[in-house]
């Protein structure tokens, strides 16, 4: 570290300011002490501090409405606020109200001076930033996030006010409503962009699996352990790690969790040596965590750890006014994929895509679009570039004629209604695909 950094102690209790004191000022920072808020706010006028730490019970005006006021005038000032064990949810009002961080009393010294390497580190991070903000054209890398309707501004808004934080961060939402995207777009827009984002899918791996790709492993861990190998918490060091399917880890990882998210420490598999990372952690399910915490498949203190902030992005059916928008998107995209000429496509077909109950979402809506971009004739989209009606998007077919029909009937659309064509692609001849029109009562479209 180029500068020394600053530490502001603000507790009501002596002892408490004594032994932090001690300890900072043999770690080399700068450190003052205050015994409460006001002395606290008095001394900020005149002098700045990097990181304050802050007790939130004490008397007169405690930590959280000190937090409030100082994150209101230096909003990047980094809190850390103190806490008995028992009053954990205070502390998850502090996140929610802008801390860095929280620490349980009575503290380890280790936990301790861990964390604030880790708030230093994030200090020097953003003065780069500083630096580096002169030179390249920030991108605000939002972009590709598509959304006009007041639910996506909503998610928007949430996107910006949670990125420039340290907050752990869950994102709900159902398949395919752009999870994974939101999770980009918080780390594009966060002090550590020019680190790495590194996802893990937890829902696709065994639990020895997880495990040893979170927390990496030594040569020799386990038979086709070749050589020692990083783990994601390692490679995420000053950026984000995003894991997807939290609601699928055992119970035993989510005991393994909760300790690094707690220590910001691991042990590779196979290994001794405590390995440190600074990483900031965002989640995704389309499982109701809250739910499953009640019914005891989740663990609360997991589950306050991680959801700290919760951005929940709704269906696509609740927002058919993003559905235009996001059909001249995926035209765009995929037509540049394909190297064809850029098309658009008849209101018709718009307003059929607006009464689909998409269940797989924008995913499904991509879907059909590049479909319609592959069967199409390269002129405008058309109804018969979709698929045939509702109920296809709703696959819920009892029985098998009507599977049987619903599907003839859109091999006969992606044909154009060419008899020969549907026959050869259905692979039966020509009297039996008459008939089988026939039983139906299947029309062309119009
Ligand atoms: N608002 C949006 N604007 C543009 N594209 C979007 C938007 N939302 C989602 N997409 C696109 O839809 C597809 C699915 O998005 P994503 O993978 O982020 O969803 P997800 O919620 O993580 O899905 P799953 O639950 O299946 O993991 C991606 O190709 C993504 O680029
Ligand atoms: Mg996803």
């Amino acid at each position: 570290m180029a500068r020394k950094i600053s530490i502001l102690i603000v507790d009501d209790e002596e002892s408490v300011r004594d032994s932090l004191y001690n300890w900072f000022i043999e770690d080399d920072y700068r450190v003052e002490c205050a015994e409460n808020a006001k002395k606290a706010l008095t001394m900020l006028e005149s002098d700045s501090f990097d990181i304050i730490l802050a007790d939130i019970k004490m008397p007169g005006m405690d930590g959280l409405e000190m937090l409030r006021r100082i994150k209101s005038i230096h909003s990047e000032s980094i809190v850390i606020v103190m806490t008995a064990f028992a009053t954990v949810d205070t502390a998850v009002q502090a996140l929610k109200d802008g801390a860095f961080d929280y620490v349980t009393k009575p503290f380890d010294p280790d936990d301790l001076s861990h964390l604030i390497r880790n708030a230093s580190k994030q200090i020097s991070l953003l003065e780069e930033n500083e630096i580096l903000k002169d030179k390249v054209v920030l991108l605000e890398n939002m972009e590709d996030l598509i959304g006009k309707s007041p639910a996506m501004q909503r998610v928007f808004r949430e996107i910006e006010s949670v990125a420039p934080s340290n907050a752990s961060v869950i994102i709900t939402g159902e398949s395919g409503t752009g999870k994974e995207l939101v999770a980009k777009a918080i780390h594009a827009n966060s002090p550590r962009k020019f680190f790495p984002l590194v996802s893990v899918h937890c829902g696709a791996l065994t639990e020895s699996l997880l495990e040893s790709e979170l927390f990496g492993h030594e040569k020799g861990a386990f038979t086709g352990a070749v050589y020692n190998r990083k783990g994601r918490f390692e490679m995420a060091d000053s950026g984000t790690i995003f894991l997807d399917e939290i609601a699928t880890i055992s119970s035993k990882m989510q005991v393994e969790l909760l300790r690094v998210l707690e220590t910001r420490s691991f042990v590779r598999v196979g290994g001794n040596k405590e390995i440190t990372s600074d990483f900031r952690v965002i989640c995704a399910t389309n499982r109701d965590l809250k739910s499953m915490v009640e019914k005891g498949l989740f663990r609360e203190d997991l589950y306050y750890r991680l959801n700290v902030v919760n951005i929940n992005i709704p269906p696509l059916r609740e927002r058919i006014e993003d559905i235009p928008l996001l059909v001249e998107y995926f035209i765009n995209k995929y037509c540049s994929i394909m190297n064809k000429p850029l098309i658009s496509m008849d209101s018709a077909a718009l307003r059929r895509l607006q009464e689909f109950s998409y269940p797989g979402n924008i995913r499904e809506l991509e879907n059909l679009i590049e479909r319609a971009i592959v069967v199409g004739n390269g002129k405008k989209i058309t109804l018969k570039d979709l698929p045939p009606g509702k109920e296809i998007a709703a696959p819920a077919f009892e029985s098998l004629d009507d599977l049987e029909k619903n599907h003839i009937s859109l091999i006969l659309n992606k044909y154009n209604w060419n008899i020969s064509a549907t026959a050869k692609a259905l692979k039966v001849d020509r009297v039996t695909l008459y008939n089988k029109i026939k039983k139906y009562g299947l029309k062309p479209l119009k």
